[in-house]
């Protein structure tokens, strides 16, 4: 071997060494310039086990911290209704909050961002003076799916407001029973008139393309939130109405009944789908390999991530947590990619990577969880933009939100009889009446006026719940100086 062949060796070496400490710097997955795919593609193969399952895992605001998101690899954080970091915390606060736990996930060996999702079900409405908009029973009344959109547009700036980049909405329910505990979060017992509704995704989301794939989530800007359609699925089915329970049906009334909306949802591009907790004849939604991954990942080509409902992985068993293990080895295996734990991540970390370690549950499986997850990531920019600044901070409770939420009020009221007899209408009052009687116990009460899910899961009375006008003093600012109004909680007739 000559002189020069061995400088030639020695160059290439020093060549490849090169190339090495440039492609370990240079990680494909952050180039943006790169399809989702390559990215996609490019991280996974760099995630070892353990990186894998954290993104699987969200948990509550409550057990998270920074050092919690950096140590387990944990890929999301929930706000459940009520979990704010105080009760009136500024959209200055939360989004501090917010990035402390990004900045714990950031510090990873591979910097995976997490998502932070909340209950933003009508208007951003766990958090302190934010806009709160009617809810889907009142919005799907107004039979206006552009007015619908237009209140999506607004909730997503008013979540981008206080840092959080994910809504467990819109819950696209079919109540076919009254007595159904969450009628409320209904848009209408009529099929069509639900799908129509799914127009919220576009103004959560903002609109896909039209060239996109079927199925492609799809989040188009920093306006925007990735959204979920809600429960998978009869969750509005079920007999007499009890919560939670067994939707008694056949497969073609479950088809054009129940599931129209989830279609609808899918070709908009919905980031994700949550499970429902109720059961389909006698078998867990949580359970149903064949509805979530045949039909929903396979049928419908739905390529965002399936969530777990609040901890329905333990509520699979009665008593609930009976058999852990069974649990997240029958959710997993029938397609649920992230799981809402919320609270005890050890025990749920201990447990799928058992199974994935003894083989019952195998990696091709974590590996469509994974890839899905980051899928939404990656479309929602969070590799390029994982910390928020305060360019929405204005937006919470915004004028222009309230004067939104006006205008749907109006148009979500049902008149059902107007006066003893056609002739002799009552409405519309006379500005300049002598007295006008209000009567009933919600009519002079913020917190029953707001409904559930305000500031609190369930809701709470009183009116200092949130800043608002109840009905009396909102009567009371638009009758004329002279009219004496009467407020009776219990009056006699
Ligand atoms: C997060 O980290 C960034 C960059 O290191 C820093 O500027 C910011 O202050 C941190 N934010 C919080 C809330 O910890
Ligand atoms: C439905 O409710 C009944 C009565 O509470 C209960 O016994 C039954 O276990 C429930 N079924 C399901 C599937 O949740
Ligand atoms: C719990 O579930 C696992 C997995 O299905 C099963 O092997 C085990 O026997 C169950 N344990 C009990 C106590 O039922
Ligand atoms: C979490 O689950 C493990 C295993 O079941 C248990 O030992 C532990 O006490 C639980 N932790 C909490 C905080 O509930
Ligand atoms: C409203 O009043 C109740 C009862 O006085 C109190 O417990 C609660 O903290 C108050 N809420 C707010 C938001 O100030």
């Amino acid at each position: 071997m000559g002189k020069t062949s061995v400088l030639l060796v020695g160059f290439l070496f020093s060549f490849l060494v090169a190339t090495v400490q440039a492609g370990d710097k240079y990680k494909k997955y952050n180039d943006p310039s790169l399809p989702i795919n390559k990215r996609i593609r490019d991280l996974m193969r760099r995630m070892s086990l353990d990186e894998k399952i954290g993104q699987m895992v969200q948990i509550d605001r409550k057990v998270a911290t920074p050092e919690v998101m950096r140590d387990y690899k944990i890929g999301s954080i929930l706000s459940g209704g009520g979990s704010v970091p105080h009760l009136q915390a500024t959209p200055q606060e939360w989004l501090n909050v917010v990035n402390g736990f990004q900045n714990g996930s950031l510090s990873t060996r591979l910097g995976i961002p997490m998502i932070y999702g909340i209950d933003a079900v009508h208007g951003h409405n766990n958090v302190y003076k934010a806009t709160i908009f009617p809810h889907n029973i009142g919005l799907g009344a107004t039979r206006d799916p552009e007015l619908v959109k237009r209140i999506g547009s607004a909730t997503a700036r008013e979540v981008r407001a206080t840092g959080i980049n994910y809504v467990f909405a819109p819950c696209i329910a079919v109540c076919r029973d009254p007595r159904w505990g969450r009628c409320f979060e209904s848009y209408s017992e009529d099929p069509d008139i639900v799908k129509e509704m799914t127009e919220i995704i576009n103004g959560l989301q903002g609109e896909i393309p039209k060239d996109s794939r079927k199925g492609v989530p799809y989040v188009g800007g920093k306006d925007k939130v990735v959204a979920c359609a809600k429960h998978f699925v009869g969750d509005g089915g079920t007999t007499r109405g009890i919560n939670e329970n067994n939707t008694v049906i056949d497969k073609h009334g479950l088809l054009s009944i129940h599931m129209p909306g989830y279609n609808a949802a899918i070709i908009k591009g919905v980031g994700t789908v949550m499970v429902s907790y109720s059961s389909w004849n006698g078998v867990k939604m949580h359970a149903n390999h064949d509805l979530v991954t045949n039909f929903l990942k396979g049928a419908l080509r739905f390529r965002g991530f399936v969530i777990s409902d609040w901890q329905a992985i333990d509520r699979m068993t009665y008593p609930v947590h009976a058999n852990y293990t069974y649990s997240v080895l029958t959710g997993v295996q029938a397609g649920l990619d992230m799981i809402m734990v919320p609270y005890n991540y050890t025990e749920f970390i201990d447990t799928l990577t058992g199974l994935v370690k003894n083989k019952f549950i195998p990696m091709s499986r974590i590996d469509d969880a994974v890839r899905r997850i980051l899928r939404v990531k990656f479309q929602l920019g969070l590799f390029e933009n994982p910390l928020s600044d305060e360019s929405f901070i204005d937006q919470l409770g915004h004028q222009a939100h309230r004067d939104l939420a006006r205008e749907a009020v109006r148009k979500s009221l049902v008149l059902l009889k107007n006066g003893e007899n056609a002739d002799e209408p009552m409405l519309p009052l006379p500005k300049k009446s002598s007295k006008i009687l209000v009567a009933g116990s919600h009519a002079d009460d913020l917190g029953n006026q707001c409904g559930g899910w305000t500031i609190n899961w369930q809701g709470g009375s009183g009116n200092n719940l949130t800043s608002g006008t109840t009905i009396l003093k909102g009567i009371a600012e638009a009758v004329d100086p002279s009219t004496e109004i009467v407020y009776e909680e219990n009056p006699e007739f």
